[in-house]
């Protein structure tokens, strides 16, 4: 059978970037395969999300690229999936006449029958059908081929919260956890594929496998910190309301787990936050990060923010910038509020104007700039333990033979435990300069604080597990 490609495009969270990967092993059975160049695509998926009206806007103007491209190549198949297609299912085919299928959060299981019909000329198809039960995960996303150090994985679908202004619960549906035998199985074939790091992915971690009395996810932690190979784990996303004293914990006992924990706050006003149905107080979550520091004093702590939402008044702005200033964040989202169709908060009265939720955008970022540097600032002369992602640049030679790679210049980027980007040049590090230095952990002594990274000189390698699978050395 003629192998046919497939361009995927995504748009949205990191559960989007793991679904793609679903999208691509489930059409291996119909002989395609991923490929990069757009213009050589037998197929075109965009995966979409619906978050904020700017995300949609993206969606439909990358749909706009894609009519064009098909008035030239009429064979073209296009097929949108993910949170949009979820709440607008046919309406997709009005607005985009030229998309052959889409296919809801729930479909990805079902995606092959459908493009099998298309391809067949069997007219255009939509599923956006909600599953009741969680859909089962027995076709797992492909292994990497070529040398991934991080990779996401998906321990639980849907979101029961209902946060007033959030399009989630309506566009993935019920909550639902994956049991935890399968996800140990994903994190064992990731790791021994060469994958050294894993993100475990729900809207909502810390209520993962209580409906289903499966383990806790602590419990879980600790299985994904006894698979061989692994070097470190982190997850996102933490509800404060449900952070509990054994997650705590887990940062001081288990040794994979990395100290960094994203804990989106939204406000810092306790009558916004109950406007938003968060279901804590500014206080309830400062006994949180109170808490996780005291059981891990150097944990970096991120969060989210919105800002305008309806309702909020200059006052209750002040209380987020309070709370920015007391808790001293690593680093930080902030959105302006944006009306989601089918969200409560999209009915409520009071919005504020966009002049004013970009000026409380700006003086919020503003903010935490300093905070930022000021925390980089402290890790100067630190050293830092770096999980090494790629090469971040290559530098051309001086002498005018520019694009010619300079083997002993590489300049390589990575993260620390508490996800600080750590930038540093292979050349420092004399041992190592011809070895290929992604996946491996590299002791790095910080010499420069930028405002979004760290800059320092590479010591050694700190534990020297055998370089990512299927690449090369730079050497070569
Ligand atoms: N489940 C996660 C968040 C997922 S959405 C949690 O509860 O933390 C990611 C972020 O988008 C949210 O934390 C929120 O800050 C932002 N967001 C969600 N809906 C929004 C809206 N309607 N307008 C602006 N920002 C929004
Ligand atoms: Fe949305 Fe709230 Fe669920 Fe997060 S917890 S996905 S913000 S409804
Ligand atoms: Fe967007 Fe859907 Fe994720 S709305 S943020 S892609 S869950």
């Amino acid at each position: 059978m003629k192998v046919k490609n497939l361009y995927i495009q995504t748009i949205g969270c990191q559960m989007n970037v793991y679904d793609s990967e679903k999208i691509a092993s489930t059409l291996v059975s119909l002989n395609y395969r991923k490929t990069a160049d757009i213009g050589a695509a037998d197929l075109i998926i965009v995966n979409t999300c619906a978050i904020r009206e700017k995300a949609e806007q993206k969606v439909f103007s990358f749909l706009g690229r894609l009519s064009r491209l098909k008035k030239n190549r009429p064979n073209l198949l296009i097929g949108v999936g993910g949170c949009v297609a979820q709440q607008q299912g046919e309406k997709i085919l009005e607005r985009a006449p030229f998309v052959d299928l889409v296919f809801g959060t729930h479909a990805i299981a079902r995606l092959p029958r459908m493009v099998k019909g298309v391809e067949k000329h069997a007219g255009r198809v939509v599923d956006v059908e909600k599953a009741s039960a969680i859909e089962p995960f027995d076709e797992p996303p492909e292994l990497p081929k070529s040398g991934q150090v991080s990779r996401f994985v998906t321990i639980m679908q849907g979101c029961d919260n209902y946060c007033t202004y959030c399009v989630v619960p309506y566009v993935r549906g019920r909550e639902a956890s994956r049991r935890p035998e399968d996800i140990i199985s994903e994190i064992e074939r990731l790791a021994a594929a060469g994958v050294r790091e894993v993100t475990l992915l729900g809207q909502n971690v810390n209520s993962y496998g209580e409906k289903e009395g499966l383990c806790s996810f602590p419990e879980l932690l600790a299985r994904a910190n006894a698979v061989e190979g692994l070097l470190r784990i982190r997850f996102t996303t933490s509800h404060p309301k449900d952070l509990s004293t054994a997650l705590c914990r887990a940062f001081r006992d288990l040794p994979k787990l990395c100290r960094h924990i994203h804990l989106p706050v939204q406000s810092g006003s306790n009558p916004i936050l109950k406007r938003m149905n968060r279901r804590y107080t500014r206080e309830n979550y400062l006994e949180k990060v109170a808490e996780l520091r005291k059981f891990c004093p150097q944990i970096a702590i991120s969060s989210d923010f919105i800002v305008g939402f309806p309702g909020e008044e200059p006052a209750d702005f002040e209380q987020t910038l309070d709370l920015i200033r007391t808790v001293e964040f690593d680093s930080l989202f902030a959105f302006k509020y944006s009306d989601r169709f089918e969200a409560p908060a999209s009915r409520f009265n009071d919005k504020v104007p966009e002049r004013e939720q970009n000026m409380r955008l700006q003086r919020l970022l503003e903010e935490q700039d300093r905070i930022t540097l000021f925390k980089h600032r402290s890790l100067l002369g630190s050293i830092q333990e770096v999980l090494v992602e790629g090469v971040s640049r290559r530098h051309s030679l001086p002498n005018g033979d520019a694009g010619k790679p300079l083997v002993g210049a590489l300049q390589w980027t990575g993260r620390t435990s508490a996800n600080k980007i750590v930038n540093f040049e292979q050349d420092a590090l004399r041992a190592l300069s011809r070895e290929n230095l992604k996946g491996r952990l590299v002791r790095v002594k910080i010499e420069k604080a930028h405002a979004h990274s760290l800059w320092g000189i590479p010591l050694n390698t700190a534990t020297v597990p055998s370089a990512v699978k299927g690449e090369k050395s730079y050497a070569a």
